[in-house]
């Protein structure tokens, strides 16, 4: 009797459980945004996690831009989802003070430091106005940076080049531009040039922690933090791996920043002379501001996230939409030759722009709410809830871009007189919108057309037949399996 009992009330669980989850999924109607027991939203995004950013696009166009994601039961993951320009306009601008990056965010990137980039309130408010003051207001900055590009240009990306060309060799061009922009990086920032960059392409242990640390901070997202902290008790998974080179990159920054401090102490004098310095040689000899070397680091963190992955990327995408559009690498070429000036080319600022349109360096941007809110869409914002603006669906928007969203078309930026025509950040969001706009946009523009120009109007890139092309599971969209190219000399 009891066996028959239990077996009855085995069956109707069983029969509860399937309506249960039938009803759920009637109700989400989405493959993406339909609600598991236990386990939230998560197994349909894990079971796509390879197309993860086309999957969320589709299904936030299906829900009319904007989706409430279950993440699995006690895990505090649940999120807003959202590529609506007006959330993105409220949350970045206009109810700017209910939205920061929140003491989660904070936790996921502990390994930066305080950062501008991690901090809120009054704590970022100081930074940024800080760094605004040294490097975005300052044409000084702007001048030492084209002086390292093309001394760059001339003694290691033309001579690594000419190499390749001459062997007749396959090369991925991302792992190119990623060496240059790394040097360009610590140039700049740091004022010594590891030389990632060369025909031998060393190994440079700083230079793969960082792009480990990348895919490390994707995989924080996505993972809950309690089976994170599991693993590293038992000594497994990704965190394990990357504490040994993240270290060797704080040691790296840790021992310029010690010499610098040296070098500075015994030449003060004769330096003061001089205005051609880096930004690290620079805020120490503003000894004034008291800048500890604990500062130091996390600024040159700051740069190191914010600048090095994302130009990769934004250059990486471009080369290889350009090497497939020889319509666009034709009027880019043209536009070349008759205009040497950086700044008054038009039709490569074009192109480089729909690039990052449709393949967004940082392709997601979090956020999370201090006080309860209502989103412009209508979905209801609790204190502490986590939204994510998903820049990459925003570039694949119908609604914003037109009927022909999926082209590649620099055309669609540039209005009848010839000028770039302005789209206003909550649209075009790939370097975010409101006061926390990217501090680095003037420059990367700037670098990335000089290389570009360098490169296309010496070198022909032709991407390698049936070379697989997708975008990695990381915080920064670069190419999965790097972007294999040939290259033959121009005429
Ligand atoms: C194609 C190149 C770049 C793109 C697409 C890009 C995009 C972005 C985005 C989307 C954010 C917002 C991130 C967030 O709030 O979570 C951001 C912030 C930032 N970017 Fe960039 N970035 C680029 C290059 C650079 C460079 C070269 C620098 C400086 C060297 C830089 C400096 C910063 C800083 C300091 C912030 C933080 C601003 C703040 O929170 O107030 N970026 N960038």
């Amino acid at each position: 009797m009891f066996q028959f009992s239990s077996a009855v009330a085995a069956f109707a669980a069983l029969v509860f459980f399937l309506c249960y989850c039938q009803w759920r999924r009637r109700c989400y109607k989405d493959p993406l945004f339909t609600e598991w027991p236990v386990l939230g939203m998560t197994p349909p995004l894990v079971y796509n996690l390879w197309r993860c950013h086309d999957q969320i696009t589709e299904a936030l166009q299906r829900q009319g831009g904007t989706g409430n994601f279950i993440g699995p039961r006690f895990t505090q993951m649940d999120s807003i989802m959202t590529c609506d320009p007006m959330n993105a306009h409220h949350i970045m601008s206009k109810n700017f003070a209910n939205y920061g990056k929140g003491p989660a965010f904070r936790k996921i990137f502990d390994l930066f430091g305080d950062t501008l980039f991690t901090s809120d309130s009054d704590a970022w408010k100081r930074q940024r106005t800080f760094l605004h003051s040294l490097f975005v207001k300052s044409k000084r900055f702007e001048k030492l940076q084209e002086k390292i590009i093309l001394r760059k240009v001339d003694s290691c990306l033309v001579p690594v080049l000419d190499h390749v060309v001459r062997h007749g060799a396959d090369v991925d061009l991302q792992d190119v531009l990623s060496r240059f922009t790394f040097d360009v990086s610590c140039s700049l920032f740091l004022g010594s040039d590891p030389k990632s960059l060369a025909i031998d392409f060393p190994e440079i242990e700083c230079e793969t922690a960082f792009n480990k640390a990348e895919e490390f901070i994707f995989y924080r997202h996505i993972v809950p933090r309690r089976i994170e902290k599991l693993q590293r008790w038992l000594g497994i998974g990704l965190d394990k791996k990357i504490d040994e080179p993240f270290e060797a990159f704080d040691r790296f920054l840790r021992e310029t920043i010690a010499s610098r401090r040296a070098e500075i102490s015994q030449e003060i004098e004769t330096m003061k002379e001089n205005d051609d310095y880096d930004m690290l040689t620079t805020l120490i000899m503003k000894g004034e501001e008291h800048v500890d070397d604990k500062q130091l680091r996390d600024n040159g963190f700051t740069f190191f996230i914010a600048g090095k992955g994302t130009i990769t990327s934004a250059l990486t995408w471009f080369f290889w939409l350009v090497a497939t559009h020889p319509s666009v690498e034709a009027k880019i070429l043209h536009e070349i030759k008759e205009e040497n000036e950086v700044k008054n080319q038009v039709y490569l600022h074009a192109a480089l722009c729909e690039a990052v349109r449709l393949y967004p360096p940082i392709p997601y941007v979090r956020r999370q709410a201090f006080k309860h809110d209502m989103l412009p869409s209508g979905h209801e914002v609790a204190p502490r809830n986590v939204i994510f603006l998903c820049l990459y669906a925003m570039g694949r928007s119908e609604e914003i871009w037109g009927k022909d969203f999926l082209e590649f078309k620099p055309e669609r930026w540039i209005s009848e007189r010839g000028d770039i025509i302005h789209i206003p950040s909550y649209k075009f969001i790939s370097f975010n919108a409101g006061p926390r706009t990217c501090l680095g946009k003037d420059i990367s523009f700037i670098q990335m057309k000089m290389m570009a120009t360098a490169i296309l109007s010496n070198y022909q890139v032709h991407v390698v037949e049936d070379h697989p092309v997708s975008p990695t599971l990381s915080i920064v969209l670069l190419m999965k399996y790097g972007l294999k190219v040939r290259i033959t000399k121009r005429g």
